[in-house]
């Protein structure tokens, strides 16, 4: 084990006059004096304070900005503001040099769309080091959750045959030769046969198969990467998204919605709890970006006021019908009307809808439920007014859409007849409807968009900042 103590450690410590080492990357070096040293265990750096008199000129050079550094020395009360202790350097060794001539991070605020260009280097960055250091905790956050409550974390595929969704977004799985594919009868190629002799995909979402295992082990959790091949290019969309997705036997629509809401409160408060500092630096960050709008359009509530808020209120919760009600009868924004008033009933919402009703009619999360069966997918339950499912979405202030669930049609009849007017191949789901001839049971579940959900915490208005390595079209270098 290496005998360095990390930054955030030496700062919790309270301690002084003892000898440390610490390493880290340089994030400035003024008056050949005084190195801001960040390790990304926390956003403040340390102050290390050289000898520059006894120190040889030629290793003081090659402290320059994003240079990785072992520094040796004492612990002391700090003298300057801004930071409590400081390190005195006895012996400063240079680790990997950054020629500063060439290093794309210049000690200076750089856009959000130029540091997603250097998306390989964005986490040197306070912005992108908290932002992690939150998604981290919300992922822990996830599991403590679903193993407090005695949930069984089920390992779902990756490449699979189903189209969950049935929305046709797949991306192909193939271990064919692309020179030489295999080709149909009328010599198109047959992507039957793409994996050893079947077609396959990445998978949409692991609900299907968690719904087997909830069908056993009672209570279910997946979180894992999911692919959709949507040609979208929003604030809201990737390619490669991670999802939790909880099942759980003898759950109906309401407990799932109860689930869902106390989950989402929970881990927002662990992260609170855990990274207070960094939603703080985030708060900020915003709070800056803010003073450059128009005041009209400056949000009422800080990021840290916004997740508070979250916290003490109960989500708002109504059906479908009731929402379509509302957004009739308002008028967004005086001379327009919605979309509504022209296509009524059935239509799906829209963001901007989902947000009038989050944003300006309630002013709180939002938990939808019993939508029209033609807008959602055949596994949901069918109610008795022969129009709507037990679906359900949960809608938050500046996201939209953050969890899609339903309960699960249990019924035999009622999904095969749903599944035959949808035209979804029954004999494909043969291992899907088993569940239902033997001891089929209510149950429901839902997903949660887990880079929907670090957005939101962390306040970030794109989600291509909120994962290390976005997926969206033509991105995938690295
Ligand atoms: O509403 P969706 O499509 O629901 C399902 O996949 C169900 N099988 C879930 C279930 O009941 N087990 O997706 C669930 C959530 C959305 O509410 C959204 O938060 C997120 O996943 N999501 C995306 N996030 C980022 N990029 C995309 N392209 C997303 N598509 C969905
Ligand atoms: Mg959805």
């Amino acid at each position: 084990m290496s005998s360095r103590t990390k930054i955030k450690a030496l700062l919790e410590s309270g301690k002084t006059d003892i000898d440390v080492t610490v390493k880290g990357w340089v994030r400035t070096f003024r008056n050949n004096q005084f190195i801001a040293l960040n390790d990304g265990s926390t956003n403040n750096n340390l102050q290390i304070v050289v000898d520059f008199e006894n120190t040889d000129p030629a290793l003081l050079k090659r402290i320059t900005t994003g240079a990785a550094l072992s520094v040796s020395g004492k612990l002391v009360a700090s003298l300057g503001k801004g930071q409590s202790v400081d390190v005195k350097a006895t012996s400063i060794e240079i680790l990997g040099d950054s020629d500063p001539e060439k290093y794309p991070l210049q000690p200076k605020k750089h856009s959000l769309e130029f540091l997603r260009e250097i998306a390989h280097l964005r986490f040197r960055t306070n912005t992108f080091g908290a932002i992690f250091r939150v998604r981290n905790t919300l992922s822990f956050a996830i599991h403590t959750f679903f193993q407090e409550r005695g949930f069984v974390y089920l390992h779902t595929p990756v490449i699979t045959a189903s189209d969950a969704e049935g929305a046709g977004e797949t991306f192909h799985v193939t271990n064919f030769d692309l020179a030489n594919p295999p080709k149909t009868e009328t010599g198109e190629i047959d992507f039957k046969q793409d994996f050893f002799g079947r077609a396959t995909n990445l998978t949409v979402s692991g609900q299907l198969e968690g719904e087997l295992g909830a069908m056993a082990l009672s209570d279910i959790y997946t979180f894992g990467p999911t692919f959709r091949a949507e040609n979208s290019n929003t604030t809201r969309h990737l390619a490669e998204f991670w999802m939790i997705e909880p099942e759980m036997a003898f759950y109906d629509l309401k407990d799932n919605a109860d689930l869902a809401e106390e989950l989402l409160k929970y881990v927002i408060r662990y992260a609170l709890d855990k990274n207070k500092d960094d939603i703080e630096f985030l708060s900020q960050r915003l709070l800056d970006e803010e003073k450059q709008k128009p005041q009209q359009d400056r949000s009422e509530l800080n990021l840290l006021e916004k997740l508070q808020f979250c916290l003490d209120n109960n989500f708002e919760r109504l059906t479908y019908t009731e929402a379509i009600e509302i957004l009739k009868e308002s008028t967004p924004n005086k001379k327009k009307k919605f979309q509504y008033l022209i296509e009524g009933w059935g239509t799906d919402l829209q963001s901007e809808h989902e947000r009038y009703l989050v944003e300006k009619h309630f002013k709180k999360p939002v938990i939808l439920t019993d939508y029209p069966k033609e807008i959602k997918s055949f596994y949901m339950r069918q109610n008795d007014d022969g129009k709507t499912v037990a679906a359900m979405d949960i809608l938050f202030p500046g996201i939209g859409e953050i969890v899609g669930g339903s309960q699960r049609e249990e019924r035999l009849d009622k999904l095969e007849q749903r599944m035959d007017e949808i035209g979804i191949p029954k004999d494909e789901l043969w291992w899907y409807l088993d569940t239902r001839r033997y001891g089929g049971c209510p149950h429901a579940g839902f997903g949660l968009g887990f880079e929907r959900l670090v957005l939101f915490v962390t306040g970030m208005g794109n989600i291509r900042d909120v994962i290390p390595f976005p997926r969206f079209p033509k991105n995938a270098e690295f």
